[in-house]
């Protein structure tokens, strides 16, 4: 039997149903779906950073619905903001009608730079570098054996003269195919080993030597086609188009439009263990490489009327090393995606960016994102007072007509409606 993604009724199963319902779907073992459940062991938690004092949980929900490649895919997201996963699942269902995520992406290639100063004559620095790039090459390689046997390592050397307040500086950029890794050590560690060698080759002193963030050779991209029909007719496609648009022309727009973006990727960025901060980093450096910064969606209308959206982020995101090898939830999470690289993880966090846009864009542009968060809002304050099957609609239906989504409500509702 071929796994489905598309799953209806989802949100009204018991967590428990639900997690049958993903054990099955992901193979999952009794002790991973424990994992899941379970929190972070205060032992554990002091392996892996300084001065524990405790840990912090966050909710982990599953979206339903996406198709990606052809490919059905659960996906794992951690969030503490309601309506997000929801919309996510919502948005996955409606791209399906026209086949679903499409990704493509550039590979897992990381930069590590070397900040080389006091050079006399920089341009000819350079080109001595380049001389020895083989050497470079090689010296950085020894540092990660393993990274080289599995088909990855440093690849190439780039270098750059930039002019900085304190002159120029000759900036060297290592070169690194980080395979499944996300690659900050390795290429960290390449980065130091090879400074003696290049500042002995220019008489130059290299002072930071480490990873960069703008991840601009680790690209993902998504794109989806939703059907006009689906999403509410060719006025609602008008209406996202000219919301990208506002994004594009004005920054405090576009701030607004990217958080929702990463609404969707840093849930499954932190869902799988990964750095949050790194893909952050990486995704709004990349929002603003022209000078200006600008929306990483794009949305257009196609020949049939249709909505047609892309997106491309840089997003290092890694399956070895880390927390997503050692949090025993992290570990179930990606086990939840079933995913076989580093890279088809990055592309489909792309496809959830993609979906959580779609969404907020769609509630935006239509009747506001007020209303899908009441609506959400109130199911879950009439399942809290005990309701369940039809009744949790009608009673979240009764509370957000008269504004008030609260327990005492539900509870009254609740009483009157079962007798
Ligand atoms: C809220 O978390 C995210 C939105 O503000 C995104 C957007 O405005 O596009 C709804």
């Amino acid at each position: 039997m071929t796994k489905t993604s598309r799953i209806s009724g989802f949100f009204k199963l018991s967590v428990k149903e639900r997690m049958n319902l993903v054990k099955d779907f992901s193979d999952l073992t009794d002790e991973e779906v424990n994992d899941i459940g379970g929190r972070l062991g205060i032992e554990q938690a002091d392996r892996m950073v300084e001065n524990v004092i405790g840990t912090i949980d966050v909710p982990l929900g599953v979206a339903t619905n996406f198709l990606i490649n052809g490919k059905d895919y659960l996906i794992p997201m951690a969030i503490e903001e309601p309506s997000v996963i929801a919309a996510a699942g919502n948005a996955a269902k409606m791209a399906r009608d026209k086949g679903g995520f499409t990704t493509s992406s550039t590979g897992p290639i990381m930069i590590g730079q070397i900040q080389l100063v006091d050079v006399v004559d920089p341009f000819s620095a350079r080109f001595g570098i380049f001389e020895k790039k083989d050497e470079i090459i090689e010296l950085a390689n020894k540092q990660d054996p393993f990274l080289v046997k599995v088909g990855g390592g440093a690849i190439d050397v780039e270098i750059r003269v930039v002019e900085s307040k304190s002159g120029a500086m000759v900036i060297i950029h290592l070169i690194v195919d980080c395979k499944d890794a996300m690659g900050a050590n390795t290429v960290n560690t390449m980065a130091e080993a090879v400074s003696p060698l290049i500042e002995e080759i220019t008489g130059g002193k290299a002072i930071l030597r480490i990873i960069s963030n703008f991840a601009d050779k680790r690209l993902m991209r998504a794109r989806a086609v939703f059907s006009k029909e689906v999403i509410g007719g060719e006025e609602v496609v008008d209406s996202i188009v000219r919301a990208y648009h506002f994004a594009d022309a004005d920054v405090y727009r576009a701030s607004t439009h990217n958080k929702g973006v990463m609404n969707g990727i840093t849930a499954v960025v932190l869902a799988t263990g990964n750095d949050t901060r790194a893909v952050e980093s990486g995704v709004h450096s990349y929002a603003c490489r022209s000078g200006v910064y600008k929306p990483v969606t794009i949305w257009e209308k196609n020949s049939d009327g249709d909505l047609s959206g892309t997106i491309e982020v840089p997003i290092a995101a890694g399956l070895v090393g880390g927390a997503t090898k050692t949090h025993p939830t992290a570990k179930a999470a990606v086990k939840i995606l079933c995913v076989k690289s580093a890279t088809e993880l990055g592309e489909i966090m792309a496809a959830v960016g993609l979906a959580q846009n779609f969404a907020a864009l769609r509630a935006l542009a239509t009747e506001g994102i007020q209303r899908g968060h009441m609506n959400l809002h109130a199911k879950n304050i009439a399942i809290s007072a005990g309701a369940t099957g039809d009744l949790i609609d009608k009673i979240s239906e009764q509370m957000v007509k008269e504004r008030a989504i609260r327990i005492d409500r539900a509870k009254e509702l609740l009483d009157e409606l079962s007798k």
